[in-house]
This record gives C-alpha cells, structure tokens and sequence, in this order.
C-alpha cells in the first residue's frame, strides 16, 4: 500500500463526530449584570458617559486584582497601548524596542506617536524576546521598551528590568495574551512601568465585544494615562487648566466594565483550567515522538492563550502543513504557524504605510539611525518553522481533552514511517 493510501484510510472517520464547543465565557451573571445596569439607567433616566460607576469599580478591581496600583480602562488593546505609550511623552524620532511577535495593535502606536520600532528577536524557542535580544538593539536613540507576552507565556521581565533600569528606559507589557500568567508568584503586568491589556471578547477576560485596559503602579504615570485616553482633559492639574496634550477619546463604556467586573472575578479559575487542560495535554503527548511541548523553565506560569507545539519532522513522512491539516480537519483548530504575529513584515511595515507615502516616521530627516535596517529575527523564524498553535479554551472538559489527545494519536499513527 503506498504512503498515500495508508494515510488516507487511517484518517477517514473522525474521532469526534461532533465539534469541539464554542467557549461559552460569556454566561447567566454577565446577563444579570447587564439586565441590573440597563435597569438602573431607565429607572434613573440617566445614561452615564464619562467615568461611570461601573468603569470606576472596573478600574478599581482590575487594580486590585495586581494588587495595586491604578488602572484606566480603554476602548481596545491597540488603545491601550497607544496610551501607554503617548503617556511617556518620548520624544519623535527615537527607537522603541519591541518583541518580534506582537499583533500590529501593539505595535502600530510606536510609528504613529513618530517614533521607530525596533524589533528585536525572540529568545530560542519562544514567541517572547528576552534580555539579550533586547540589549543587542539598545542604542543611544533608544527611547522605551515594549514587551509582548505571547500565548500566555511570561517574558524574562526580571533580566527585562534589570537591563531597562541601566540604561534608564521606560518598559511597557504587552499583556494582551498573558492575563494572569505569572513569573516567581508574580502576574505579569505589575514588573514594567505601564502595561497594555486587550480585553477584547477571545481574551482570558472580556470586556464584552472589544476593550482595554492601562495599568501601572505609579499615581504620576496612572495621571498621565488619564489625560492620554480622553483628549489631554487636564486630569489633577489645578482648576482653571485646560487640556494639555492632543490625543483622542479612548474611553471603555459602563456597559463593557459591567460584563468586565464578572468576568475579572472568573478570570483566575479560568486560567487555572486552562492550566490544568494543558498538564492533561502534556501528559497524553509525552509519548509522541512527531510533537512535543515546550518545557515550561521553572517559575514561569503561563497562562496559555494558546499552546506552541513543536513539530518534529525527522519523526513524520510529512511536513507540518500536513499534519496541522489532518489535526483541523479532525475538528481541532490549529495555526500552521504563527507568522501573522509578526506585523514587521505586514505590507504597512515593510512599505512604510503609517503616513500616507511620506515614509515617515523612517523617512523623516529627524530621524538619526539606520531606516533601512532589516530585522531578520531568526531566533522568531525558527519559531515559525518549527512550531503550530493549537487553539483551546478553559470550558474544554475531560470528553475535549480525551478527543484532542485521541485526535494528535491518530494523526501521529497515520504519520509514521513503519518500517
Ligand atoms: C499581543 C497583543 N497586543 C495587542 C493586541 C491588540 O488588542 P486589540 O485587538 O484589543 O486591539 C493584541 C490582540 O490580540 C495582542 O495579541
């Protein structure tokens, strides 16, 4: 029988004749909350809009949930970070240091506040940069760093920080992937400066549909996000001032924070599940030689927006496009690769797109470094080849967890050389 045959007869009938469920996060209490909050407004007659009593308990326990410290909920994660950023008032025309694999959201407000993304490589095997690859880029018009946690897997912020705090720059987390991963006992957010959070409806926590959140430890950068996500309003500055810096409306909505506040509280046993599907998934896959998870380095708890599995072609009579096909067609949900997380090499990037066809902020004779410079991040390249991303959630149940381990068998069985 050829290799072709045998791997079409193994593959027909689908382990799970019915699809994996959608993820159900938003439930019965967020509809109560809602059904309270739209109460409250007809009852009153009063609609808020700035500053609600739900966007402030929102910000409140969102603060309170790192244990501390301020935050400003905003309209998206791409917001989030634009604020972050425009509340450090860098001056135009320096570098920002950012991780290879981001979403564009997180990384597009570093051309558009005219400064110039730098992109610095993953750690090996990883889809976070680290230490080294940052300090490789660090140059007199470095201005800030921006670090992405991705799939929920925390980045070296202590090796981050230490390297910042040398050379005096302000660092802001990505923590769009990463709610409530943790690194040494510590969630994420709470090491750098600023951090940006997507809340938006496939994150661990949503703020219904879309949404953000700024968060920082200190009162003087918390006022600074203040003025940046509504228009400059002169935020605790004496009265009298008027609005002091140009911005625009990046205000979340009482309406978000409500459904926000429930899903906050459900955020750390959602994470702990998802922990837990994926100590189930690594046991089950141990054995396979044509996969392999990613050994988590002590200390480091992800919270697994996603999870990285390697593929091992030396062990397969494939290639990795075709394993992912038969995992997807089995009714798992699989990315061959993660190179959409990589916007360095989006046309907008490569082309300059920021400013209509000005090329600007590269191009602007402001600008005092290398615009042509090519970011070949190999250490993120490799990622690319040698990894997928299966897709999972925290309301999988054991039948999920049974099925997919049953479903990567199947696929490795069909996959084997025999000999
Ligand atoms: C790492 C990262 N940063 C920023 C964003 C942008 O967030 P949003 O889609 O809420 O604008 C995302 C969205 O997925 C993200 O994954």
């Amino acid at each position: 029988m050829s290799e072709e045959q045998r791997t079409t007869e193994e593959i027909v009938g689908k382990v799970r004749p019915q699809p994996f469920p959608e993820r159900g996060h938003i439930g019965a209490e967020e509809k109560v909350a809602v059904d309270a909050f739209l109460d409250r407004v007809i009852e009153s007659g009063v609609l808020p809009f700035y500053d609600g009593d739900e966007e402030l308990a929102y910000c409140a326990e969102f603060a309170a949930w790192l244990g501390g410290g301020y935050a400003d909920a905003v309209s998206s994660g791409s917001a989030a970070m634009y604020v972050a950023l425009k509340s450090l008032d860098l001056e135009p025309f320096g570098e920002v240091i950012i991780g290879a694999f981001t979403d564009p959201g997180g990384m597009m407000p570093i051309p558009l506040q005219n400064l110039i993304p730098v992109i610095a490589d993953s750690r090996p095997n990883s889809y976070c940069t680290g230490p080294e690859q940052i300090a490789a880029l660090i140059s007199p018009l470095t201005r800030g760093i921006v670090v992405p946690h991705i799939a929920g897997e925390p980045a070296d912020m202590d090796g981050i920080m230490a390297l910042a705090r040398r050379y005096d720059l302000p660092v802001i987390e990505d923590c769009a992937q990463a709610h409530g991963a943790r690194l040494n006992g510590q969630l994420l957010g709470t090491f750098g400066d600023l951090a940006a959070f997507s809340t938006m409806g496939g994150k661990h926590h949503s703020t219904g549909p879309q949404g953000g959140v700024v968060y920082t430890r200190s009162e003087a950068r918390y006022q600074a996000v203040r003025r940046a996500s509504d228009r400059g309003k002169p935020f605790f500055l004496p009265p009298g001032s008027s609005n002091v810096t140009a911005s625009l409306n990046f205000n979340l909505n009482d309406l978000a924070a409500t459904i926000g506040r429930v899903q906050l509280a459900k955020l750390p046993a959602s994470v702990e599940r998802r922990r837990a599907i994926v100590g189930q998934l690594r046991e089950g896959l141990a054995e396979l030689d044509m996969v392999s998870l990613d050994q988590p380095r002590p200390g480091y708890e992800s919270s697994y927006w996603f999870l990285p599995v390697q593929f091992h072609p030396a062990a397969a009579i494939c290639d990795k496009a075709t394993f992912c096909a038969a995992l997807n067609r089995e009714g798992l949900s699989v990315m061959v690769d993660y190179r959409a997380g990589m916007p360095h090499r989006q046309e907008w990037f490569v082309k300059r797109r920021v400013f209509g066809d000005s090329g600007y902020p590269w191009a602007s004779p402001d600008y005092k470094g290398a615009p042509d410079r090519d970011f070949a991040c190999p250490n993120a390249q490799a990622m690319i080849e040698s990894h997928f991303n299966l897709m999972l959630h925290e309301n999988w149940g054991s039948q999920e967890i049974d099925d997919a381990l049953a479903i990567f068998h199947k696929a490795a069985r069909a996959y084997t050389a025999r000999h």
